[in-house]
């Protein structure tokens, strides 16, 4: 018997403190007309003092258990795409753990950056499909706010990412009458392209210690990104990806009703939906809302479609990510 997972919760936890294109001004030479002309974006969350990544995780996973009809101690396992962990080990999703007060199932973090939920899914799905585990509680969660440039020196990518965190449960579904489920996942990577988009340090890469006075002066400890060279990476592969992955689960492209992708840039999406031909309505978008949260854009997105009664069941949904890595990832399902 196949044995198939399929989504049954979603939810989301963002900061309430909200940071738009116009406070930003405050802090860098920018504008909002420039932020929005290029990326879309109108405002993002911030989190504030004591407020944590595990926090914001454990939100999304309580409304998505709770969605779900489920509670903590019906979980197998717990995976949390993120890149930006809470400390540098354990990783967040060991802090999710104690929040969640779950018993003694396994966790760990999966780091693939923006792909990351798309990755933890195609892991959550292998899982189940091997019979391994039953339910597993899937989460991208970043908090970037506490690691970005906002002066003028790193305006070209702090106007970008936003904090936030997307949960969904995934759940064995060995019924052959009920259709829903991940139908295909495929997955890839390019790392000739690392430093295209990282943050060098801190990082056991840096010697003798993980980031010294230099690299903290030279601002080495935020994120550095060649922005075309990534614009034109993701309109390339996100196509690429999602063609195979429709192709892998045998549906036709006319066939979705929805294309979730991640939320990096609302330009790179317009380019993606125009080169393939897909209706611009068939793409919903919250990155004016909340700016670029990685490992989360997806699960989000999934969460407010869900809630707003959009993801309709036996509607075929579509979901694309492009990344630092440089990492893309699909994902078919059948809702
Ligand atoms: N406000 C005002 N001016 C700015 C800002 C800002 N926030 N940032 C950069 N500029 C200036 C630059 O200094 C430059 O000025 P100059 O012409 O005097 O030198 C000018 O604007 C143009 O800069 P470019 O970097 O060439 O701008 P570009 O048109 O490439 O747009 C952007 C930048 C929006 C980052 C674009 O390259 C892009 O979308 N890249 C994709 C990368 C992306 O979305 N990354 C997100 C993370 S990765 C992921 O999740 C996939």
């Amino acid at each position: 018997m196949t044995i198939r997972s399929k989504i049954v919760g979603t939810g989301m936890g963002v900061p309430e403190h909200v940071v738009t294109n116009h406070d930003l001004e405050k802090l860098m030479d920018t504008s909002d007309e420039w932020i929005r002309q290029r990326s879309g974006i109108a405002e993002r969350r911030h989190i504030r003092e004591g407020e944590r990544p595990s926090e914001l995780a454990e939100r999304a996973s309580r409304r998505a258990l709770d969605a779900a009809g489920l509670e903590p101690g019906d979980l197998d396992g717990i995976v949390l795409a993120t890149l930006s962990s809470e400390h540098d080990f354990p990783g967040t999703s060991f802090f999710l753990h104690r929040r969640l007060g779950v018993p003694e199932i396994p966790c760990f973090d999966l780091r693939a950056q923006c792909s990351g939920f798309l990755y933890a899914l195609a892991t959550a799905d292998a899982y189940i499909r091997a019979g391994m585990m039953r339910r597993v509680l899937v989460v991208g969660c970043e908090v970037h706010s506490t690691g970005l440039d906002l002066t003028t020196r790193g305006r070209n990518v702090s106007v970008l990412f936003g904090d936030g965190a997307g949960a969904v449960i995934v759940e064995a579904n060995p019924d052959p009458e009920d259709r829903a489920g991940v139908l295909a996942v495929r997955m890839h990577a390019q790392g000739e392209h690392a430093e295209r988009l990282w943050i060098e340090a801190p990082g056991s890469g840096s010697y003798p210690l993980r980031i010294t006075a230099e690299q903290v002066a030279a601002g080495r400890h935020f994120p550095q990104m060649e922005g075309r060279f990534v614009f034109k990476h993701a309109v390339t592969r996100m196509p690429e990806v999602l063609r195979e992955t429709l192709d892998a689960a045998g549906v036709k492209q006319d066939d979705v009703s929805w294309f979730l992708l991640h939320q990096a840039n609302l330009r790179i999406n317009e380019f993606v939906a125009q080169a393939m031909g897909i209706p611009p309505e068939k793409c919903p978008s919250n990155i004016e809302r909340f700016g670029n949260c990685s490992a989360a854009s997806i699960p989000m997105l999934l969460d407010e479609g869900a809630r707003a009664g959009r993801l309709e069941p036996g509607q075929l949904i579509a979901l694309a990510a492009f990344g630092s890595g440089f990492t893309w990832a699909s994902a078919i399902l059948r809702w």
